[in-house]
């Protein structure tokens, strides 16, 4: 890669102080490598590529199972690899700290928590007995509806580099490997596996790869290359953007692994693949392992030489070494939950957004609380993250509900959930087989299958007591007809097993136990998993109703029950609300989206009859109405104008629930800001195509280039509903005298004063951002983040606050020459509270 002569012209103590480090480096890395290669020659071909794929673990006793394992050779004393998950905590089947969604993280825009945030996985990961880490996630949020947003770390490459940079170094410093992924344009799930994306070259170098340049810069130990394929190659054997960009010019040291089942042929070994995940067939996929028989024929036939499987072997054992696994014993460290509850606190706190405050109706006021009315699910059960490989069994989960009644809300806090998931167990006279009432069941495979005389049930409810044992599966048929025409919802709730539920033998709802079950993360209140989906009944009419179920294995209990939400249920829960709120101080309603990995949001609306279930509360409300959003992304509010606050708290964590009460009575101050566009309408986005966004058979074109998130609200001029970088405070900030020169590095150095100009003690986030001018030529953004800074100020504090900008916020990816260039001409340099309120600038004439 050519630099454009400015990185050359560094200080010359850094230049001697950098050499030093440099050689330092070349030393342990080269010591590494003489290590390692020594090993190599000892071990045979077939413990080779043993290790080049994983398995599944032999040593489940312990709980410890996390996403993935990978062999050592004992008799080499090379110990085994055990991978987990993830992004939020670690995941293995203990329970561990569940922390707020990394897109909370980035709200906080502060490195140091960031840092800190990586260190506690990092040591509750080794207490775990794990030594690599799936995570941190830095695809860019390109699209509001995919389902992994709540992951990420946001939609700006800028904020995203430097986030990702401080948590790997806070997990790799506790001893755990890091791995970042998914390497690269990952950013929907609907399709992912197959989706062919088209993209250009200074799109993804200006987009997409900063993040995981930053995460190479940091040391991180592995990347993980995705499904998708980019420009017609699959990620996972992807010589260019493997071997060309990440190892020869940014550097990276470490092994690429496949996302689970992510690799197409053995090509990938020599293309920059290490390791094969999870390295084991199963019957979901039917995809082959490669790196194993296949492998060591291609070897024994001369296909592929041996070398080339001591280059992919390489890198996974050096930094094995690195990381002091090749060594003796490691220091086991415990688990530090209540250290690490601090974090998962201090992270829900940092990362809340205040959207809106109309005549501070927040904070409450103490005398609020006695007449307060708290309403949705999440309020007394706390989303503490999003669903998929991400999702931590929490070491404990507290509640916004208990939180407030704790700190003062008593006798009259009254909560009412608002939006019924439970519903009801469908009663006997709705349903019939043969025209007498109640369902027909059968026990085997299907009901042809049938192993005893099938039995006729009056309702499909066995919970508790009534739980079924066995080994078999369950099958339901029967009708059901409804009292009165509307929209039903159905639903099948389960534990300890799986239902599905058919209407007309369409499949409405599924229910299951795994980790990638589309059931709702918010369970019923006897605590089963809940799936259903609304349908618009007549009256009169007759509908073929079929439930298959099983338990999880031959030992479990199923408990099953088939539900129903009826529109007459709705309306007098929606009435009892609107009566409730008619004499309340004030009414906090919490909404939620589930997001998940492994499907995308159809829409941006609030799921279910939450919309609804806000505009009755704001319409019939006596005192002020907040919203508090358990959402890991953008979602349209139609009820923003009628709110009097807003508050994002995205999925909180196990500690999030103490978070919501503190910031809604203003025992804490809100500092977060968002780390992506909330837009009015599904109409706004930058991607309106269907070949941008789901794409159209398997092909998927970014043709909005560099306009992604705030960058097309600006270009399009765009009022979006709530800007990227925006977040209020209880107290009131003022920036004066901006002050820009050059910096020894080339860049600039930008000074200015920050002043608290309220009563009590906050924190804010001033945003810096560039506007280039100056060519006629070259497509421009009209503004892109290039620094940021958290500053906490006590009441009537003022501070002088100096920011640096790099060199490479002033350059742009030419292709033509494979290079970062210098844009030409002037530019200007503002500083602000959020993306759309910039408070000071600065005219750059010329730009450095
Ligand atoms: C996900 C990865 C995850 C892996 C292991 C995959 O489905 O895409 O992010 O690390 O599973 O759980």
């Amino acid at each position: 890669m050519k630099t454009n002569g400015l990185l050359k012209n560094s200080r010359p103590q850094n230049g001697v102080l950098l050499a030093s480090l440099f050689l330092l480096f070349l030393f342990t890395m080269n010591s590494r490598a003489a290590d390692v290669d020594a090993l190599l020659t000892r071990m045979t071909l077939e413990e080779k590529i043993g290790m080049l794929h994983g398995r599944a673990d032999p040593d489940p006793a312990l709980g410890l199972n996390g996403a993935g394992y990978v062999q050592g050779v004992p008799r080499l004393n090379i110990p085994p690899l055990r991978l987990a998950d993830g992004p939020a905590g670690i995941r293995t089947r203990l329970p561990a700290t569940a922390l707020p969604a990394p897109i909370a993280l980035a709200a906080s825009f502060d490195a140091d928590l960031a840092f800190r945030y990586g260190a506690s996985i990092g040591r509750e990961g080794l207490a775990r007995h794990q030594n690599v880490l799936l995570s941190p996630m830095v695809n860019i949020v390109r699209v509001p509806q995919a389902g992994r947003n709540f992951e990420t770390l946001g939609e700006d490459p800028h904020l995203a580099a430097v986030m990702v940079g401080a948590e790997i170094k806070g997990i790799q410093e506790q001893g755990l490997m890091a791995t970042v992924k998914h390497f690269i344009a990952n950013n929907q799930e609907d399709n992912r596996f197959a989706v062919d994306t088209t993209i250009d070259e200074r799109t993804l170098r200006e987009i997409y790869l900063p993040g995981f340049e930053a995460a190479v810069k940091a040391g991180v130990a592995a990347v993980m290359c995705a499904y998708n394929s980019i420009n017609a190659t699959f990620a996972c054997e992807n010589d260019a953007l493997l071997n060309t960009v990440l190892r020869q010019e940014y550097g990276f040291k470490g092994f690429v692994m496949t996302d689970w089942w992510a690799v197409h042929s053995l090509n990938a070994l020599t293309q920059g693949l290490n390791l094969e995940m999870p390295g084991y067939e199963i019957p979901a996929y039917s995809q082959p392992v490669y790196f194993q028989e296949p492998l060591l024929q291609a070897v024994r036939s001369g296909a592929i030489a041996e070398s080339a499987v001591d280059q992919a072997l390489r890198p996974i054992l050096v930094q094995m070494e690195r990381f002091g696994l090749l060594d003796a014993a490691l220091p086991e460290p415990q688990m530090d939950e209540q250290a690490h509850a601090a974090v998962a606190l201090e992270s829900a706190i940092k990362g809340a957004v205040l959207l809106k405050n109309r005549d501070r109706a927040l904070p409450l006021r103490e005398e609020q609380l006695d007449k307060l009315l708290v309403l949705g699910p999440t309020a007394s059960h706390t989303l503490v993250g999003g669903g998929g490989s991400s999702r931590v069994l929490p070491l404990r989960r507290d509640s916004s509900l208990d939180e407030l009644r704790r700190l003062g809300g008593g006798e009259g806090l009254h909560y009412l959930p608002g939006v019924e998931l439970d519903g009801q167990a469908i009663p006997a006279r709705f349903l019939s087989w043969a025209g007498e009432s109640g369902l027909l069941r059968y026990q085997g495979r299907s009901p042809a299958d049938s192993t005893t005389a099938p039995r006729r049930d009056a309702q499909l409810v066995f919970t508790g007591e009534q739980a079924l044992s066995g080994a078999e599966a369950w099958t339901w048929t029967g009708q059901l007809q409804v009292p009165a025409s509307g929209s039903y919802e159905l639903k099948i709730q389960t534990r300890g097993g799986s239902g599905r539920l058919y209407l007309d033998d369409e499949m409405l709802a599924f229910s299951d136990e795994g980790v990638l079950s589309q059931a709702s993360l918010i369970p019923t209140r006897d605590g089963l998993r809940n799936d259903g989906a609304s349908r618009e009944l007549v009256a009169g009419r007759s509908y073929q109703l079929r439930v298959e179920a099983r338990a999880q294995n031959p030992d479990a209990k199923l408990e099953i029950r088939l539900s129903w939400l009826t529109p007459e249920q709705k309306k007098a829960g929606l009435e009892q609300v609107q009566a409730q709120a008619q004499t309340a101080s004030a009414v906090v309603v919490f909404a939620y989206v589930e997001g998940t990995e492994g499907g995308d949001r159809r829409s941006l609306a609030l799921p279910g009859y939450q919309d609804e279930l806000i505009e009755t509360v704001t319409a019939s409300a006596r005192g002020p109405v907040i919203v508090v959003l358990n959402v890991g992304a953008p979602v349209t509010m139609p009820w923003a104008d009628a709110a009097d606050a807003i508050l994002q708290m995205w999925y909180p964590g196990q500690e999030g629930g103490k978070a919501t009460a503190a910031l809604l009575l203003g025992h804490e101050n809100p500092s977060g800001k968002l780390p992506v566009t909330f837009p009015h309408s599904e109409q706004d986005l930058p991607t309106p195509a269907t070949i941008q966004y789901p794409g159209v058979g398997n092909r998927q074109q970014y043709s909005e280039g560099l306009f992604v998130g705030y960058r097309w609200y600006d270009e399009m001029h765009i009022e979006p509903l709530f800007p990227f970088g925006h977040g209020l405070s209880y107290s009131r900030f003022e920036y004066s005298d901006l002050d820009v020169e050059s910096s020894p590095d080339q860049g600039l150095r930008v000074s200015f004063t920050l002043r608290n100009d309220s009563e009590r003690a906050g924190v804010e986030t001033p945003q810096l951002y560039l506007t280039q001018t100056g060519s006629q030529t070259l497509v421009l953004v009209p503004q892109k983040l290039v620094g940021f800074v958290k500053v906490p100020l006590a009441a009537g504090e003022t501070r002088r606050l100096t920011l640096e900008v790099a060199p490479r916020a002033f350059q742009w990816w030419n292709p033509a020459h494979s290079a970062w260039e210098t844009v030409p001409g002037p530019g200007i340099l503002t500083i602000g509270a959020s993306s759309r309120e910039l408070r000071l600038s600065a005219v750059l004439d010329p730009a450095p």
